[in-house]
């Protein structure tokens, strides 16, 4: 026998039905980011590895053992996109997009890799729906970005959305507060993982994030981000936090969210939903001042989100506008001696359904019969069968059968497909 191939590892195959949904969130986010002047960006899936390192943090769990990384045929280390915010400003200083009008709006949709432990949510290929602010004010920029982030996610019928909100501060900020975080926690160090012991070192701010109930414990008495932010990241905070209000947008702040990739300054937010917990954000962001400037472009101010799209999709509401069923292919079937003829298997059928498809009506041939062919009417989605025979072929009509209530009507072919155009928009 031969080999039998599966999908990786982390990865999976999106099949129909349900890659009508994904399409139609899409469709939605397109559509949406466009309501705010956001173009799309297309980056390549594969970068030289140095970018990551260097835009998301060496010490980052990222860069640090999730990256699929491999050394082309010319001997280059490159590497799987496992983000693209990166991506996106070398984009923008390489095709000096800082010296367009700012700031720049773009989002982008696709496939991004992370070899993670495979888990409900959590996949090694996984999709993100993201956009960028490039070039923008700050915390107007922020507030902005977040309201088109609420308004996407309301459009797909999200109510119970909680935007978590903190500030991490800038870098001067962060400095102090690493000092003081390492201070506290020195003492307690043999309390602490490994991996967080290796952290207090490397980004002592990670440890926050912890999900450990005995390492929770040991941060409970923990000094506050809040008390080392210097008076601009206070007052950054502060103007975020009043845009907010004034557009009416719900949030919480949360202390201790700090995020998972160093590029960030002051703002930092994550979108969590009721289904999967506080552990699966389905979406996180934030600011970042200095990327682009370590990217070599101009110091510019950034600010961005990516929405983890498998896990939106897992906790997508049951009455979400994108699970609107997309109506399958009319069938059409030849029927009696005659037609069979005429129609003349698949030639003559050919012009019949290409007729249906020229007026917007998608369509294909069958050559199921009795309850065959509407079992597979229904799998499709067909609204319509239609039926040609001998009569329909003398008189110029086709019968048109609806799929569901099965009633049937013997139509002039004209009537016949302004009927079954009504099914599609
Ligand atoms: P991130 O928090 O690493 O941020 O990822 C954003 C979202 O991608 C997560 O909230 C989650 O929904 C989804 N995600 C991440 N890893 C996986 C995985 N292994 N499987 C399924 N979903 C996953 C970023 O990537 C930043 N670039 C966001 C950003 C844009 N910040 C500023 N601009």
């Amino acid at each position: 026998m031969a080999k039998r191939f599966q999908a990786p590892k982390g990865t999976r195959d999106l099949l129909p039905p349900e890659t009508a949904v994904w399409a139609a969130v899409e469709d939605t986010a397109r559509r949406v980011f466009g309501l705010y002047g956001y173009r799309e960006i297309r980056t390549p899936l594969f970068e030289e590895t140095e970018l990551f390192a260097r835009g998301v943090g060496e010490g980052t769990d990222i860069v640090g053992k999730e990256m699929y990384t491999f050394t082309d045929k010319g001997g280059r280390s490159l590497t799987l996109r496992p983000e693209n915010t990166a991506p996106v400003c070398r984009a923008y200083v390489e095709h000096g997009m800082d010296r367009q009008p700012q700031p720049v709006r773009l989002f982008y949709v696709g496939p991004q890799f992370r070899y993670e432990r495979p888990q409900k949510g959590r996949f090694r290929q996984f999709h993100q729906i993201g956009a960028e602010l490039l070039g923008g004010k700050g915390p107007e920029s922020d507030a902005e970005i977040l309201l088109m982030l609420v308004r996407f996610l309301e459009e797909l019928g999200f109510l119970k959305l909680q935007v978590l909100l903190n500030t991490v501060g800038d870098a001067e900020s962060r400095t102090a507060y690493r000092e003081a975080l390492r201070s506290y926690l020195l003492p307690m160090k043999e309390r602490l993982s490994e991996d967080s012991r290796r952290r207090l070192d490397s980004n002592p701010l990670r440890i926050l994030d912890t999900k450990s109930a005995d390492e929770q414990e040991v941060l409970a008495g923990a000094p506050a981000l809040a008390d080392s932010l210097t008076p601009d990241s206070r007052d950054h905070f502060g103007r975020v936090l009043s845009s907010l209000d004034a557009f009416g947008l719900r949030h919480s702040i949360e202390p201790r969210l700090v995020r998972g990739l160093d590029y960030y300054t002051n703002t930092v937010f994550e979108i969590v939903s009721e289904g999967l917990g506080a552990q699966n954000a389905i979406c996180g962001g934030g600011a970042y001042e200095s990327l682009i400037a370590e990217l070599g472009g101009p110091a510019t101010y950034g600010v961005g989100f990516a929405i983890g799209e498998d896990r939106l999709l897992e906790v997508l509401p049951a009455d979400s506008p994108a699970r609107r069923v997309v109506p399958g292919p009319v069938l059409v079937a030849a029927m009696g001696n005659v037609a069979e003829q005429v129609v003349e298997g698949v030639r003559g059928m050919v012009r019949i359904v290409e007729r249906l498809r020229s007026a917007g009506i998608p369509a294909i041939e069958s050559s199921a019969r009795g309850g065959r062919l509407f079992e597979l009417a229904e799998r499709l989605g067909s609204p319509f069968v239609v039926f040609i025979g001998d009569e329909e072929l003398a008189e110029g009509s086709y019968s048109v059968r609806n799929v569901s209530t099965r009633a049937q009507e013997r139509l002039p072919v004209e009537a016949a497909i302004a009927r079954l155009r009504q099914s599609f928009p």
